[in-house]
């Protein structure tokens, strides 16, 4: 059984001072020793203050990017060491707003993937289709050339070790949610493209969605075959709002 994962994607919001409220807050309301597993990606310049709030529990949290660069002349980069020393477990990589913005290829995202796992970081690599390649019906090869990209780089044991989050560009930010059937189908096309390569890693691995998930829809995503948490974004920016999504995870860990 995988376990449910409810991840924060705090975006560039907040200020050191509300992003300790905010961690303080989520540690007050979820504890320990939940029945899903937490993870909060705060901007970089706030993570310290998040890492003393939830330093010694179980909550986790990590960058929204990272360097593909060990170290040296990478001016305005952030590398994994760095964000290990901070504390972290977790990062983002392939976020479509980095790829978007930032100009991020599938090989530069399989180098990020490979450089955090090295060094010690659990990756969670972004993927997901713009409206356009939807409608053009290109939704599983876009998906999956961003997946294989990955699995060229590093093979399939260490893409395993990781955790793939499903972002359709037009659900991110946009309050147009996947419907539960239209994520469960990409996750289901996922991972049953996954077990082509290794079926007990492709059954191991957890398989997020992200677009708009917010209180009233995580419960029928979460109860999908195929989907084991979700990557959140505009939700997650107050106790509240991630809380009735962390509901919904406890709720369906207890077979409810
Ligand atoms: P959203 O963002 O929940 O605001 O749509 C999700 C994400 O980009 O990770």
């Amino acid at each position: 059984m995988r376990k449910l994962l409810v991840a924060g994607n705090w975006k560039m919001n907040g200020s050191i001072e509300s992003a300790k409220a905010l961690a303080a807050g989520l540690l007050n309301e979820v504890g320990d020793g939940a029945s899903y597993d937490v993870a909060v990606f705060p901007p970089f310049v706030h993570i310290p203050a998040v890492a003393a709030q939830l330093q010694n529990s179980d909550l986790m949290w990590g960058g929204q990017n990272v360097s593909a660069h060990k170290r040296g002349a990478f001016t305005s980069e952030v590398s994994a060491e760095m964000l290990l020393e901070l504390g972290c477990q977790m990062v983002l990589v392939g976020h479509s707003e980095c790829r978007e913005y930032g100009g991020e290829n599938n090989q530069l995202v399989a180098l990020k993937f490979k450089q955090a796992l090295a060094t010690g970081l659990l990756p969670v690599l972004c993927v997901g289709e713009t409206l356009a390649q939807r409608e053009a019906d290109e939704t599983e090869s876009v998906v999956w050339s961003q997946i294989q990209a990955v699995i060229d780089l590093v093979g399939m044991e260490s893409l395993g070790q990781g955790v793939i989050a499903y972002e359709p560009v037009w659900a991110i930010g946009t309050g147009l949610t996947a419907t539960a059937e239209q994520a469960q189908q990409v996750h289901q096309f996922i991972r049953s493209h996954l077990s082509e390569n290794d079926d007990i890693i492709a059954r191991r691995m957890r398989l997020l969605y992200g677009g708009s998930c917010n209180g009233s829809n995580a419960h029928a995503l979460f109860s999908m075959p195929d989907v084991d948490g979700g990557l959140i974004g505009g939700a997650s920016l107050t106790v509240t709002d991630f809380m009735a999504i962390c509901q919904q995870a406890d709720a369906l860990s207890n077979g409810e």
